[in-house]
């Protein structure tokens, strides 16, 4: 609510938090991206600093307006590509009690980067694309410490397959992290807006809490949730 108390539940902690949107080159003036702002992340980062934590943001392509709001006592550490964000995070969480994957990655990137601009002719260019690393999945599955609580974020639209929340059962299942922090993003929700709402499932795909407010009051309901998977977490 907007007259939460203060929390020190992270004190002694340390915590990393991605933002932001990577971008993966196809040239040297060329990428392909997407349109996360980064404006989640730096909240996490900012509420997790408020509440006594030691906070690393790794912070992907997250323009310098947004970035000011994540006040002072944050180390951010700038990058691009998926490739720069994964080492950047799991150098970072050698020391850390939890991470929360805010960051938008690319799932594939091109094959091949050009050294020079590709040039314009008349036959449209076919680019191919590899997969990326699932950095979530591998901290999952390859844990750079432990005790570590690992947090997942998914932007989900509901389509004919299912509804946003049959989506998200189904990737927190998948992924495994501790908790996956859903937000629905038709009718522009989510991505580029001050405000949010979400949905916090736990690795069963059980629904463990839910908030809906600015992005800051996002994020404390989130370090809420996190709180009481973190060993000796008072809440
Ligand atoms: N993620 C990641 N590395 C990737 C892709 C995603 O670490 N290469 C992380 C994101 O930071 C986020 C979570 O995985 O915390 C969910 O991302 P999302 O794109 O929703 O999941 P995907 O498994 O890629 O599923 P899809 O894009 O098909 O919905
Ligand atoms: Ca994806």
């Amino acid at each position: 609510g907007l007259a939460a108390p203060r929390r020190t539940d992270l004190a002694g902690r340390r915590v990393v938090v991605s933002a932001g949107g990577t971008r993966e080159p196809l040239d040297p003036v060329r990428f392909l991206g997407n349109r996360s702002s980064g404006r989640q992340g730096v909240a996490l980062a900012r509420a997790a600093a408020e509440r006594g934590g030691s906070v690393t943001l790794v912070v992907a392509n997250v323009g310098a307006e947004v970035l000011a709001d994540v006040g002072r006592d944050v180390d951010v550490v700038p990058v691009e590509t998926g490739e720069q964000l994964r080492d950047a995070v799991r150098s970072a969480a050698l020391q850390a009690d939890v991470v929360v994957m805010a960051a938008a990655v690319a799932d594939y990137r091109p094959a091949e980067v050009a050294d020079a601009k590709l040039k314009k002719s008349g036959e449209p260019p076919r680019i191919e694309l590899v997969e990326t690393t699932d950095i979530l999945r591998e901290l999952v599955t390859h844990p750079p410490r432990q005790p570590q609580v690992v947090v997942g974020f998914a932007a989900e639209t509901g389509d004919a397959d299912g509804s946003v929340l049959d989506h998200a059962r189904a990737k927190a299942r998948r992924k495994g992290a501790d908790l996956l922090v859903v937000n629905p993003v038709s009718d522009g929700r989510g991505f580029g807006t001050t405000t949010n709402d979400v949905t916090v499932l736990d690795r069963a795909g059980e629904v463990v809490a839910t908030a809906a407010g600015t992005k800051a009051e996002v994020a404390h309901a989130v370090w809420d949730a996190v709180a009481t998977f973190v060993d000796g977490g008072t809440g």
